[in-house]
């Protein structure tokens, strides 16, 4: 889904894309001044970001572990750490119709407590029908998805 996301921004976009499964669980006493390389690294492109895309399923209709666990540590400090007054886009996507939209809820919740702003925000059921790998590159083949993308990503960049 995220790697369809350049074709609908302009050319000078730099995307730095995250697999947020890549970074251990969260645990406070790992929260010092000198937190894991991977939290690190995740921590300082947060921070530099111009706006943000988080690109989720929707597990037991709310917000996986691993996503979760990414917010918890781009967090901290609390309204002082990387994800706070930030501009985001959220996708949360579901395997049936209609899905995705309690996962959007939870994560919408989360992310304005930290003082961020939802900027766009949409729940994608039947994602696997609607985005497909077309020659290698992820290409978005429901017309009216790529619609409501390109919104989103003209909005996310203003
Ligand atoms: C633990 C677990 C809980 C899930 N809960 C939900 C749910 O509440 N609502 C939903 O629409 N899909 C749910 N799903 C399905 C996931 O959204 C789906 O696996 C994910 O979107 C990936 O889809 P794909 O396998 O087609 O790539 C769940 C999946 C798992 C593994």
């Amino acid at each position: 889904m995220v790697a369809a996301l350049p074709e609908f921004a302009p050319q000078d976009t730099v995307f730095v894309w995250f697999d947020v499964a890549q970074i251990q669980l969260y645990n406070q006493d790992l929260d010092t001044d000198t937190p894991p390389d991977a939290v690190a690294a995740l921590r300082i492109a947060v921070t530099q970001a111009d706006a943000i895309v988080i690109a989720t399923p929707e597990y037991n209709h709310s917000i996986p572990a691993v996503t979760k666990n990414f917010i918890d540590w781009a967090s901290r400090p609390f309204m002082k750490g990387s994800l706070t007054k930030k501009k985001i886009m959220v996708l949360v996507c579901g395997p049936v119709a209609g899905s995705g939209s309690h996962g959007l809820a939870a994560t919408r919740q989360v992310l304005e407590l930290l003082g961020n702003t939802v900027s766009f925000a949409l729940a994608i059921g039947e994602a696997h029908k609607k985005v497909k790998d077309i020659d290698g590159q992820a290409t978005v083949v429901d017309s009216d998805l790529a619609q409501q993308l390109r919104a989103g990503v003209t909005e996310l960049l203003v």
